[in-house]
Protein backbone atom coordinates (compact mmCIF):
# COMPACT_ATOMS: atom_id res chain seq x y z
CA UNK A 1 0.00 0.00 0.00
CA UNK A 2 1.03 4.09 -0.80
CA UNK A 3 0.63 6.68 0.41
CA UNK A 4 -0.89 9.69 -1.76
CA UNK A 5 -1.74 13.01 -1.10
CA UNK A 6 -5.46 13.35 -1.96
CA UNK A 7 -6.67 16.84 -1.17
CA UNK A 8 -5.81 20.35 0.12
CA UNK A 9 -7.78 22.96 2.41
CA UNK A 10 -6.84 26.23 4.17
CA UNK A 11 -8.40 28.64 6.41
CA UNK A 12 -7.49 32.29 6.09
CA UNK A 13 -8.73 34.52 8.82
CA UNK A 14 -10.29 38.11 7.59
CA UNK A 15 -8.83 40.47 9.84
CA UNK A 16 -5.74 42.03 7.78
CA UNK A 17 -3.01 43.26 10.19
CA UNK A 18 -0.81 45.40 7.58
CA UNK A 19 2.79 46.85 8.59
CA UNK A 20 1.29 49.77 9.34
CA UNK A 21 -0.41 48.53 12.39
CA UNK A 22 3.21 48.12 13.98
CA UNK A 23 4.92 51.61 13.22
CA UNK A 24 1.55 52.63 14.90
CA UNK A 25 3.15 50.89 18.36
CA UNK A 26 6.79 50.74 18.11
CA UNK A 27 9.74 51.62 17.08
CA UNK A 28 10.01 50.14 13.58
CA UNK A 29 9.04 51.73 10.12
CA UNK A 30 7.33 49.50 6.93
CA UNK A 31 10.51 49.99 5.34
CA UNK A 32 12.80 47.41 7.87
CA UNK A 33 9.81 44.87 7.85
CA UNK A 34 9.60 44.92 4.17
CA UNK A 35 12.96 44.95 3.46
CA UNK A 36 14.45 42.20 6.13
CA UNK A 37 11.15 39.95 6.17
CA UNK A 38 9.59 40.41 2.60
CA UNK A 39 5.85 40.41 4.88
CA UNK A 40 3.38 43.58 4.04
CA UNK A 41 0.86 41.86 5.79
CA UNK A 42 -0.72 38.65 8.23
CA UNK A 43 -3.74 37.28 9.23
CA UNK A 44 -5.30 37.83 12.48
CA UNK A 45 -8.13 35.12 14.20
CA UNK A 46 -10.58 36.74 15.81
CA UNK A 47 -11.03 36.50 19.34
CA UNK A 48 -13.67 34.19 19.33
CA UNK A 49 -11.43 31.40 16.80
CA UNK A 50 -8.73 29.31 18.25
CA UNK A 51 -7.06 27.12 17.19
CA UNK A 52 -8.85 24.67 16.46
CA UNK A 53 -11.51 26.12 14.54
CA UNK A 54 -9.27 27.85 12.22
CA UNK A 55 -8.20 23.72 12.03
CA UNK A 56 -11.89 22.93 11.43
CA UNK A 57 -12.71 25.12 8.99
CA UNK A 58 -9.76 24.07 6.96
CA UNK A 59 -10.34 20.61 7.38
CA UNK A 60 -14.15 20.20 6.23
CA UNK A 61 -12.62 21.42 3.01
CA UNK A 62 -9.75 19.21 2.86
CA UNK A 63 -12.07 16.16 3.21
CA UNK A 64 -14.75 17.63 0.64
CA UNK A 65 -12.01 18.10 -1.93
CA UNK A 66 -10.80 14.26 -1.46
CA UNK A 67 -14.59 13.14 -2.30
CA UNK A 68 -14.77 11.52 1.48
CA UNK A 69 -16.98 12.16 4.64
CA UNK A 70 -16.05 13.08 7.48
CA UNK A 71 -17.07 9.43 9.14
CA UNK A 72 -14.19 8.02 6.56
CA UNK A 73 -11.65 9.93 7.92
CA UNK A 74 -9.65 6.95 10.48
CA UNK A 75 -6.97 9.12 12.25
CA UNK A 76 -6.06 12.79 12.85
CA UNK A 77 -3.02 14.50 13.55
CA UNK A 78 -2.41 18.30 14.01
CA UNK A 79 1.06 19.71 14.10
CA UNK A 80 0.25 23.31 16.19
CA UNK A 81 1.93 25.34 18.43
CA UNK A 82 -0.37 27.43 19.83
CA UNK A 83 -3.16 24.22 20.85
CA UNK A 84 -6.27 25.75 22.29
CA UNK A 85 -5.70 24.22 25.94
CA UNK A 86 -2.08 23.90 27.11
CA UNK A 87 -1.55 20.24 27.16
CA UNK A 88 -5.39 18.43 27.14
CA UNK A 89 -7.60 18.04 25.31
CA UNK A 90 -5.52 17.97 22.24
CA UNK A 91 -6.62 20.43 19.18
CA UNK A 92 -6.77 17.21 17.08
CA UNK A 93 -9.42 15.92 19.35
CA UNK A 94 -11.68 19.68 19.41
CA UNK A 95 -11.10 19.74 15.86
CA UNK A 96 -12.85 15.65 15.56
CA UNK A 97 -15.56 16.86 18.15
CA UNK A 98 -15.98 20.31 15.68
CA UNK A 99 -16.00 17.82 12.26
CA UNK A 100 -18.29 15.62 14.20
CA UNK A 101 -16.04 12.55 13.90
CA UNK A 102 -15.72 10.23 16.84
CA UNK A 103 -13.76 6.87 18.10
CA UNK A 104 -11.01 7.34 15.55
CA UNK A 105 -7.53 7.95 17.18
CA UNK A 106 -6.61 11.81 16.83
CA UNK A 107 -3.45 13.75 18.22
CA UNK A 108 -1.08 16.44 18.11
CA UNK A 109 2.45 16.59 17.15
CA UNK A 110 5.13 19.45 18.29
CA UNK A 111 7.68 20.23 15.66
CA UNK A 112 6.86 23.60 15.23
CA UNK A 113 7.19 25.01 11.71
CA UNK A 114 8.06 21.39 10.56
CA UNK A 115 4.86 19.99 11.84
CA UNK A 116 3.38 19.94 8.51
CA UNK A 117 6.30 17.67 6.76
CA UNK A 118 6.39 15.59 10.52
CA UNK A 119 2.84 14.99 10.26
CA UNK A 120 2.97 13.83 6.13
CA UNK A 121 5.53 11.15 7.50
CA UNK A 122 3.17 9.65 10.04
CA UNK A 123 0.44 9.74 8.32
CA UNK A 124 2.84 8.10 5.29
CA UNK A 125 3.93 5.34 7.77
CA UNK A 126 0.24 4.52 9.04
CA UNK A 127 -0.20 3.85 5.41
CA UNK A 128 2.14 2.01 4.26
CA UNK A 129 1.80 -0.12 7.27
CA UNK A 130 -2.19 -0.61 6.47
CA UNK A 131 -2.98 0.30 9.87
CA UNK A 132 -5.05 3.60 8.52
CA UNK A 133 -6.84 4.36 5.03
CA UNK A 134 -7.63 8.03 5.07
CA UNK A 135 -5.71 10.27 7.45
CA UNK A 136 -6.30 14.01 8.04
CA UNK A 137 -3.28 16.02 8.53
CA UNK A 138 -3.77 19.72 9.71
CA UNK A 139 -1.15 22.49 10.53
CA UNK A 140 -3.23 25.21 12.46
CA UNK A 141 -1.99 27.95 14.23
CA UNK A 142 -3.38 30.86 16.33
CA UNK A 143 0.21 32.41 16.83
CA UNK A 144 -1.17 35.80 17.75
CA UNK A 145 -2.11 34.22 21.12
CA UNK A 146 1.13 33.42 21.70
CA UNK A 147 3.65 36.24 20.62
CA UNK A 148 4.65 39.14 22.93
CA UNK A 149 3.47 42.16 20.98
CA UNK A 150 6.17 44.43 23.00
CA UNK A 151 9.27 42.76 21.27
CA UNK A 152 9.44 44.68 17.78
CA UNK A 153 12.38 41.92 16.63
CA UNK A 154 9.41 38.78 16.90
CA UNK A 155 6.08 40.03 16.83
CA UNK A 156 5.88 41.72 13.04
CA UNK A 157 6.81 38.02 11.67
CA UNK A 158 4.04 36.14 12.26
CA UNK A 159 0.52 35.12 11.22
CA UNK A 160 -2.75 32.87 12.35
CA UNK A 161 -4.04 30.49 10.07
CA UNK A 162 -5.02 26.98 9.11
CA UNK A 163 -3.98 24.06 6.30
CA UNK A 164 -5.45 20.52 6.02
CA UNK A 165 -4.77 17.65 4.06
CA UNK A 166 -5.77 14.54 3.15
CA UNK A 167 -3.74 11.58 2.49
CA UNK A 168 -5.13 8.38 1.38
CA UNK A 169 -4.19 4.45 0.91
CA UNK A 170 -3.73 4.05 -2.93
CA UNK A 171 -2.26 0.61 -4.80
CA UNK A 172 -1.16 2.96 -7.76
CA UNK A 173 2.28 3.58 -7.11
CA UNK A 174 2.24 6.50 -9.86
CA UNK A 175 0.05 8.55 -6.86
CA UNK A 176 2.41 7.65 -3.82
CA UNK A 177 4.42 10.09 -2.12
CA UNK A 178 8.09 10.09 -3.55
CA UNK A 179 9.84 10.26 -0.22
CA UNK A 180 9.85 12.27 3.45
CA UNK A 181 12.74 12.49 5.46
CA UNK A 182 12.62 14.68 9.19
CA UNK A 183 15.29 15.27 11.95
CA UNK A 184 15.75 17.29 14.86
CA UNK A 185 18.60 18.55 16.73
CA UNK A 186 17.95 19.31 20.57
CA UNK A 187 20.92 21.16 21.46
CA UNK A 188 19.68 24.44 19.62
CA UNK A 189 16.64 24.26 21.80
CA UNK A 190 17.76 28.00 23.45
CA UNK A 191 17.24 29.44 19.59
CA UNK A 192 13.11 29.89 19.49
CA UNK A 193 11.19 28.10 22.22
CA UNK A 194 8.16 29.57 24.55
CA UNK A 195 8.75 29.23 28.25
CA UNK A 196 6.76 26.21 29.47
CA UNK A 197 4.71 25.60 32.79
CA UNK A 198 7.94 25.10 34.68
CA UNK A 199 8.74 28.30 33.74
CA UNK A 200 7.58 32.20 35.75
CA UNK A 201 7.62 34.07 32.79
CA UNK A 202 5.13 34.53 30.28
CA UNK A 203 4.42 31.77 27.37
CA UNK A 204 5.15 34.01 24.88
CA UNK A 205 7.73 32.88 21.75
CA UNK A 206 11.17 34.16 22.34
CA UNK A 207 13.17 33.78 18.99
CA UNK A 208 17.37 34.72 18.45
CA UNK A 209 16.13 35.44 15.27
CA UNK A 210 19.94 36.57 13.15
CA UNK A 211 21.50 32.78 14.43
CA UNK A 212 18.35 30.55 13.40
CA UNK A 213 18.51 32.69 10.05
CA UNK A 214 22.40 31.50 9.24
CA UNK A 215 20.98 27.89 10.38
CA UNK A 216 18.19 27.94 8.54
CA UNK A 217 19.31 29.07 5.28
CA UNK A 218 22.43 26.04 5.40
CA UNK A 219 20.12 23.22 7.30
CA UNK A 220 17.31 23.72 4.56
CA UNK A 221 20.36 24.08 1.17
CA UNK A 222 21.61 20.95 2.39
CA UNK A 223 18.50 19.03 3.41
CA UNK A 224 17.19 19.19 0.41
CA UNK A 225 19.87 18.21 -2.02
CA UNK A 226 20.42 15.13 0.05
CA UNK A 227 17.04 14.64 -0.60
CA UNK A 228 16.92 15.23 -4.28
CA UNK A 229 20.17 13.88 -4.93
CA UNK A 230 18.52 10.16 -3.18
CA UNK A 231 15.99 9.74 -5.56
CA UNK A 232 18.37 10.98 -8.74
CA UNK A 233 15.71 14.25 -9.05
CA UNK A 234 16.71 17.37 -11.03
CA UNK A 235 15.44 20.80 -10.74
CA UNK A 236 12.94 19.89 -13.86
CA UNK A 237 11.37 17.10 -11.94
CA UNK A 238 10.16 19.32 -9.68
CA UNK A 239 7.02 21.66 -10.34
CA UNK A 240 6.51 23.14 -7.17
CA UNK A 241 9.03 24.43 -4.79
CA UNK A 242 6.80 25.21 -1.59
CA UNK A 243 9.23 26.07 1.29
CA UNK A 244 8.59 27.07 4.64
CA UNK A 245 7.17 30.94 4.81
CA UNK A 246 9.47 32.36 7.29
CA UNK A 247 11.07 35.31 5.77
CA UNK A 248 11.82 36.16 2.27
CA UNK A 249 15.57 36.25 2.41
CA UNK A 250 15.70 32.73 3.90
CA UNK A 251 13.28 31.56 0.83
CA UNK A 252 15.41 33.64 -1.60
CA UNK A 253 18.64 32.58 -0.58
CA UNK A 254 17.58 28.34 -0.32
CA UNK A 255 15.80 28.80 -3.81
CA UNK A 256 19.21 30.87 -5.33
CA UNK A 257 21.54 28.26 -3.32
CA UNK A 258 18.97 25.28 -4.82
CA UNK A 259 18.85 27.20 -8.73
CA UNK A 260 15.24 26.95 -8.99
CA UNK A 261 13.48 29.23 -11.43
CA UNK A 262 11.25 31.97 -10.17
CA UNK A 263 8.20 30.05 -11.91
CA UNK A 264 9.24 27.19 -9.80
CA UNK A 265 9.28 28.91 -6.54
CA UNK A 266 6.00 29.83 -4.09
CA UNK A 267 5.76 32.63 -1.77
CA UNK A 268 3.00 33.63 0.41
CA UNK A 269 5.29 35.25 2.98
CA UNK A 270 3.93 39.02 2.06
CA UNK A 271 0.59 38.54 2.58
CA UNK A 272 0.79 35.61 5.57
CA UNK A 273 3.54 35.96 7.65
CA UNK A 274 5.04 33.08 8.83
CA UNK A 275 2.02 30.49 10.12
CA UNK A 276 4.56 27.90 11.13
CA UNK A 277 3.02 24.62 10.90
CA UNK A 278 0.36 25.96 8.79
CA UNK A 279 2.36 27.72 6.40
CA UNK A 280 2.88 25.08 3.47
CA UNK A 281 -0.40 23.97 3.39
CA UNK A 282 -1.86 27.38 2.99
CA UNK A 283 0.42 27.81 0.00
CA UNK A 284 -0.31 24.71 -1.54
CA UNK A 285 -3.48 25.70 -1.12
CA UNK A 286 -2.86 28.63 -2.56
CA UNK A 287 -1.25 26.95 -5.52
CA UNK A 288 -4.14 25.07 -5.61
CA UNK A 289 -6.77 27.59 -5.74
CA UNK A 290 -5.51 29.64 -8.06
CA UNK A 291 -4.65 26.78 -10.69
CA UNK A 292 -1.10 26.77 -10.40
CA UNK A 293 -1.14 23.32 -8.66
CA UNK A 294 -2.48 20.56 -10.71
CA UNK A 295 -3.22 16.66 -10.43
CA UNK A 296 0.08 14.89 -10.62
CA UNK A 297 2.61 17.70 -10.07
CA UNK A 298 5.64 17.05 -8.12
CA UNK A 299 6.05 19.24 -5.16
CA UNK A 300 9.19 20.20 -3.16
CA UNK A 301 8.14 20.90 0.01
CA UNK A 302 10.51 21.92 2.95
CA UNK A 303 10.84 23.61 6.63
CA UNK A 304 12.97 24.65 9.84
CA UNK A 305 11.43 25.36 12.76
CA UNK A 306 12.33 25.45 16.94
CA UNK A 307 13.24 22.43 18.49
CA UNK A 308 15.10 22.99 16.06
CA UNK A 309 13.39 20.61 13.77
CA UNK A 310 13.70 20.36 9.86
CA UNK A 311 12.55 18.72 7.10
CA UNK A 312 11.78 18.17 3.15
CA UNK A 313 9.41 15.84 1.01
CA UNK A 314 9.15 15.03 -2.35
CA UNK A 315 5.20 14.38 -3.25
CA UNK A 316 3.21 14.43 -6.06
CA UNK A 317 -0.48 15.96 -5.70
CA UNK A 318 -2.73 13.03 -6.51
CA UNK A 319 -6.10 15.08 -6.37
CA UNK A 320 -8.36 16.53 -8.76
N1 LIG B 1 12.22 47.49 13.37
C1 LIG B 1 13.36 48.19 13.22
N2 LIG B 1 14.58 47.71 13.60
C2 LIG B 1 14.61 46.47 14.16
C3 LIG B 1 13.45 45.70 14.35
C4 LIG B 1 12.23 46.26 13.93
N3 LIG B 1 11.05 45.59 14.04
N4 LIG B 1 13.81 44.53 14.91
C5 LIG B 1 15.13 44.56 15.07
N5 LIG B 1 15.63 45.72 14.62
C6 LIG B 1 17.03 46.17 14.59
C7 LIG B 1 17.89 45.43 15.58
O1 LIG B 1 17.80 46.01 16.84
C8 LIG B 1 19.26 45.57 14.95
O2 LIG B 1 19.76 46.86 15.27
P1 LIG B 1 21.34 47.09 15.55
O3 LIG B 1 22.01 46.72 14.27
O4 LIG B 1 21.39 48.52 15.89
O5 LIG B 1 21.67 46.16 16.69
C9 LIG B 1 19.00 45.54 13.45
O6 LIG B 1 17.58 45.84 13.31
C10 LIG B 1 19.30 44.19 12.81
O7 LIG B 1 18.76 43.13 13.61
P2 LIG B 1 18.92 41.63 13.21
O8 LIG B 1 18.29 40.78 14.27
O9 LIG B 1 20.35 41.33 12.85
O10 LIG B 1 18.07 41.58 11.87
P3 LIG B 1 17.93 40.40 10.81
O11 LIG B 1 18.39 40.89 9.50
O12 LIG B 1 18.50 39.10 11.30
O13 LIG B 1 16.34 40.24 10.70
C11 LIG B 1 14.66 38.67 11.46
C12 LIG B 1 15.59 39.83 11.82
C13 LIG B 1 13.68 39.20 10.45
C14 LIG B 1 13.96 38.18 12.70
C15 LIG B 1 15.47 37.53 10.81
O14 LIG B 1 16.59 37.23 11.59
C16 LIG B 1 14.69 36.24 10.61
O15 LIG B 1 13.74 36.18 9.85
N6 LIG B 1 15.14 35.14 11.24
C17 LIG B 1 14.66 33.77 11.00
C18 LIG B 1 13.33 33.49 11.57
C19 LIG B 1 13.01 32.02 11.33
O16 LIG B 1 13.22 31.49 10.27
N7 LIG B 1 12.51 31.32 12.33
C20 LIG B 1 12.29 29.89 12.20
C21 LIG B 1 10.90 29.55 12.03
S1 LIG B 1 9.82 30.22 13.26
C22 LIG B 1 9.27 28.93 14.24
O17 LIG B 1 9.77 27.84 14.26
C23 LIG B 1 8.10 29.17 15.11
Amino acid sequence: MYASFRSIGAYIPEEIRSNEWFVNRMDTTDEWITKRTGINERRIASTDENTSDLGAKASKIAIERAGLENSEIDLIICATISPDYLCMPSTACLIADKLGIKNIMAFDISAACTGFIYALQIAQAFIQSGIKKNVLIIGAEKLSSIIDYTDRTTCMLFGDGAGAAVISATDNKDEAITDIQCSADGSFKDLLLTPGVQSEEASFMQMKGNETFKIAVRTLTNDVKKLMEKNKFENKDVDLFIPHQANYRIIKAVGDALKFEDEQKVLTVDKYGNTSSASIPMAINDCYENGKLKSGDMMLLDAFGGGLTWGSALVKFAGK
